[in-house]
């Protein structure tokens, strides 16, 4: 393998990316950022070891790997939170190591000022073919496919999962993380909601009453899940905006059915068609709101005819639930740069900084900094925010605050709308806007939801003779720093 194309050093300390999931695990075991477990079970026990320890270390959480998983061959494992953190994520991205959230994202966006994508490159084979099950020998629950929540309508073999689907019409590949339930040994339910890519490209197969080819990889390097589970823009295929960020291409193999192209080094991808003529119960499942909002529905299956898997395959795992998740802080960062980097493609100056709070997981609460220049500066930087296509779907509140302001720490940024927005002039709401069967607030059937844009900047016009922060001088903590910083240090 060469090294990335523009030279960067940044795989914490290696001279070109990780090969694929497996080294990317080496690597982050390196780093200490891998928590081994053994003997937990697929039924429950996995999703709730998730949710204990992603509850207990919201800080710094490990990824979690679960092996010799009962009823299973003993190198078949599940992956639970590999960018889950802000050092795993740089790993990921091939970006400098990070002290802080916030540092990745400016990382991130950065990047994308003179970021490229880099097509995928097709190899004639690879790891993931080392075996293939066809037709009536597909078991998906050969798989160790975990039951998440206790009121999840079934198992979920698709969580961080990469979704893959070509455009009918144009050719274009796209990558969708879609979640995937098991309703039998070769059947499967993608739920898609209204407006997203993969959704849209069945509807193209469905209008010319055809079924619709798909392949889903359910083991992979997680810079693909990165790429899959955010918003990039409709016509680009994930696999060339992830390749941009690898600096080089990701191999792909074409698909025994279809010509789909999986990842090459992939651990496990199933194959089959999503079918017009039949559909099954799917749902309900706990969702990254916090809640089981969307109830059981009909939906269309995928029937599944090829099972590719490596040899002692790993199965990528991201369990939503009440925040923080297993890749909750990764959404927040990811999308956040995102965020960013809409807005200054859209014209906006001056912007601090960018971050969607963890608990608003990475969509209901976004707040921007920004340096106030001009009069409407600050509604402006609300509507794009709300309006851009990373901050579109089911968003809820937008605050905008001024730079002295840390958008990452929850403390600052109430403390500025409770101190430098008043309601009644300071909140617009925008109505009938993007949301989602997921949203908890809405009830069947209601298809749009409203959003607030909090001005919580001093209000421009008197920003001057705004009362003073009542806090210590830059100049006076500094000095109390240095005489009295020990006593700190006492504090542990
Ligand atoms: C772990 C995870 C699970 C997700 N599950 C779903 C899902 O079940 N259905 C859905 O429509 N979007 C889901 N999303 C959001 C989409 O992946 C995301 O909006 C992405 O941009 C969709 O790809 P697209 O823009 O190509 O449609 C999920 C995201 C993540 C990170």
């Amino acid at each position: 393998m060469t090294a990335a194309k523009d030279g960067r050093t940044d795989y914490a300390g290696y001279d070109r990316p990780h090969r694929d999931l497996r080294e990317w695990l080496e690597r982050a075991e390196k780093l200490g950022e891998v928590l081994r477990v053994e003997g937990v079970d697929w039924n429950l026990e996995m999703g709730s070891v998730a949710e204990m320890i992603y509850h207990a270390r919201p800080d710094n959480p490990p990824a979690i790997l679960f092996e010799k998983i009962p009823g299973y061959p003993e190198g078949f494992c599940v992956l639970s939170g590999a960018t889950n953190s802000a050092r795993r994520l740089a790993l990921t991205l091939g970006l400098p190591m990070p002290r802080h959230g916030l540092d990745v994202v400016r990382a991130y966006r950065d990047r994308l000022k003179t970021f490229e994508e880099i097509p995928p490159r097709v190899v004639n084979g690879g790891p993931v073919f080392e075996n293939v099950d066809r037709d009536a020998d597909v078991d998906l629950l050969a798989l160790p496919v975990p039951f998440l929540h206790e009121l999840d309508g079934g198992r979920y073999i698709g969580t961080g999962d990469l979704v893959i689907m070509r455009d009918p019409d144009t050719g274009w590949v796209n990558l969708g993380t879609y979640r995937a339930i098991v309703h039998d040994r070769n059947t499967v339910g993608v739920w898609m909601s209204p407006g997203k890519h993969g959704r849209l490209i069945r509807e193209k197969y469905f209008r010319d009453g055809k079924p619709c080819p798909v392949a889903i990889s359910v083991g992979h390097d997680p810079l693909l899940f990165l790429s899959a589970g955010n918003e990039v823009d409709y016509g680009t295929s994930e696999y060339a905006h992830a390749g941009g960020h690898r600096g080089i291409p990701f191999e792909v193999v074409q698909s025994e059915l279809h010509a789909l192209p999986i990842p090459a080094a992939a651990e496990i991808v199933i194959e089959g068609e999503i079918v017009p003529d039949e559909k099954r119960p799917e749902g309900p499942f706990g969702e990254w709101t916090g809640y089981y909002a969307s109830k059981v529905r009909e939906d269309f299956v995928m029937r599944v005819r090829r099972v590719y898997r490596r040899n002692d395959p790993i199965m990528t795992m991201a369990r939503p639930g009440r925040p923080p998740s297993d890749y909750s802080f990764s959404k927040c960062v990811v999308k956040s740069a995102l965020i960013w980097d809409d807005v200054e493609k859209a014209g906006l100056p001056g912007v601090a900084g960018v971050w969607c709070q963890e608990p608003g997981g990475g969509r209901l609460f976004n707040v921007i900094a920004i340096r106030q220049a001009y009069a409407g500066h600050a509604k402006q930087a609300l509507l794009l925010a709300a309006g851009s296509h990373a901050g579109n779907y089911l968003g809820r509140f937008v605050v905008v605050v001024d730079d002295d302001i840390d958008p990452t720490n929850l403390n600052d940024v109430v403390w500025a709308m409770a101190t430098r927005c008043d309601p009644q002039h300071d909140i617009d709401i925008i109505r009938n806007a993007w949301s989602g069967p997921l949203d908890p607030r809405k009830r069947a059937g209601d298809h749009f939801n409203s959003r607030a844009l909090v001005d919580a900047c001093r209000p421009f016009d008197w920003k001057d003779e705004f009362p003073p922060v009542a806090e210590a001088s830059p100049e006076e903590r500094r000095r109390t720093l240095d005489k009295w910083g020990h006593l700190l240090k006492r504090l542990g």
